[in-house]
C-alpha cells in the first residue's frame, strides 16, 4: 500500500476543523468607508463554530480520564453543538445519546440520525415549570445517572468551550488582522464564543469594542419573551457570562435575522444562518456610529441549509411577519 505524504491530504475530517476563512465583505456596506470583516464558520466540516468546542470538550475529557472510550456522552442538544459533538463522537467511535424536544427542526433530526446518534425525545414538557429544557435537563440527569460510565460535557458551564474560541475562532481572526481591529461583533448562546474572544483580547492586551448580539427575548441581556429562530439566545442565564465579557449588548429580532441573511446572500453571496443575519442587521443599524476607515470583525456561526424551511422561506415568514421583511440596503438606511 502506498503512503502519501501530501500536506494537501488530511488525516481526517476532525483535522478539518478550524483555520475557517475571515472574508472581506465588499458590497452590503460599499460607500460607507468602513472595513468590515466575517469569519465564516461556516467552513468546518459540521457546518458551524459549534465544532470547535464539541471536538476539545471531548479532547479534554479522554485526555483526563473523564470520558473513557467506551463511555457514553449525553447532551441535551438539538442544535448545532449536537451536530459537532455527533461528527466528532462518529469520527472516533464514541456512543453519543442527543436528548431533544419535539422542537427540534426536521433538518437536524436528520442530521443527527445520519451520523448515527441515538436521539432520546422527551415528549412533555416539565410539569413544574412547562418548559421541555427543563424536562430535557431532567432527562439527562435520569440517563447520567442510570448509564454506567455516562459523562456531560455541559457546553454551559464547560471552560473548554471558551477555550475552543479563545484559541482558534478569536485568535484566527486577530492574527488575520495583525490585532487591528476596532469593533468585534460576537452573538452569544451559551456566551463560550464571547467569553473566548474576550480572553484572547486579554491575552493580547487589545481593547475593540466588544458587542454581543443577542436575539430579543433572550435573557442574556434581561428580556424574556417568545423566539422564533434557534441558534442565538439563551432561555436561562449561561454559567460563561459575565458583565466584563461585552461592552454592549445589541438586541435582534426574528425579522431583523431574516433581513440580514437575505441581504448577506443577496449582497455578498453567502448563505449563513439566523443569528449570521442578526449580526448583518446590527452592523447596520450601529453603523453611523463608525467613522470611514473603522475596521469592523464579526463571527458568522454557522450556514444558511439549516433555515431554508425559516429564514429562507417565504411562506413562513408570511405565517409570522405578514411578509417578508424587506431587503435593507444598510449603507443607503443608514447614510
Ligand atoms: C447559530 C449560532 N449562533 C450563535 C450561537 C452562540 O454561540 P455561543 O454558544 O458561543 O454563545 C450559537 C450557539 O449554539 C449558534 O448555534
Amino acid at each position: 500500500m502506498k503512503t502519501t505524504t501530501s500536506t494537501l491530504v488530511k488525516p481526517g475530517v476532525l483535522s478539518t476543523i478550524g483555520r475557517t476563512p475571515l472574508i472581506r465583505l465588499d458590497n452590503l456596506f460599499a460607500g460607507s468607508g468602513l472595513e468590515v470583516f466575517a469569519k465564516l464558520e461556516a467552513f468546518n466540516p459540521g457546518g458551524s463554530m459549534k465544532d470547535r468546542p464539541a471536538l476539545r470538550m471531548v479532547q479534554e475529557a479522554l485526555a483526563a480520564g473523564t470520558l473513557e472510550p467506551d463511555s457514553v456522552i449525553v447532551e441535551s442538544s438539538s442544535g448545532n453543538l449536537a451536530i459537532g459533538l455527533a461528527q466528532v463522537a462518529c469520527a472516533l467511535g464514541l456512543r453519543l445519546i442527543v436528548v431533544v424536544d419535539p422542537k427540534i427542526t426536521q433538518a437536524n433530526l436528520k442530521i443527527l440520525r445520519a451520523y448515527g446518534v441515538q436521539i432520546d425525545t422527551v415528549n412533555t414538557p416539565d410539569p413544574e415549570t412547562g418548559e421541555y429544557l427543563s424536562a430535557r435537563r431532567k432527562r439527562v440527569s435520569h440517563l447520567l445517572a442510570s448509564i454506567p460510565g455516562a459523562i456531560n460535557l455541559n457546553q454551559y458551564a464547560n471552560p473548554d468551550n471558551p477555550a475552543a474560541h479563545r484559541i482558534g475562532t478569536a485568535s484566527e481572526i486577530l492574527d488575520a488582522l495583525e490585532n487591528s481591529v476596532d469593533v468585534l461583533l460576537v452573538s452569544v448562546s451559551t456566551c463560550g464564543s464571547l467569553k473566548g474572544v474576550r480572553q484572547a483580547l486579554r491575552e493580547r492586551s487589545l481593547s475593540p469594542q466588544l458587542l454581543a448580539v443577542d436575539a430579543a427575548g433572550s435573557v442574556i441581556f434581561g428580556q424574556r419573551g417568545p423566539r422564533l429562530l434557534a441558534g442565538h439566545g439563551a432561555g436561562i442565564m449561561p454559567e460563561h457570562m459575565s458583565d466584563d465579557l461585552a461592552d454592549e449588548g445589541v438586541l435582534v429580532t426574528d425579522a431583523d435575522c431574516v433581513a440580514g441573511c437575505r441581504a448577506l446572500v443577496r449582497r455578498e453571496a453567502i448563505l449563513a444562518g439566523a443569528s449570521s443575519g442578526g449580526i448583518v442587521a446590527a452592523m447596520a443599524r450601529l453603523r453611523h456610529r463608525w467613522a470611514p476607515g473603522t475596521r469592523v470583525a464579526a463571527i458568522f456561526p454557522d450556514r444558511g441549509e439549516r433555515y431554508l424551511d425559516t429564514v429562507f422561506d417565504d411562506a413562513w415568514c408570511m405565517r409570522h411577519f405578514g411578509g417578508v421583511p424587506p431587503l435593507f440596503e444598510p449603507t443607503e438606511q443608514n447614510s
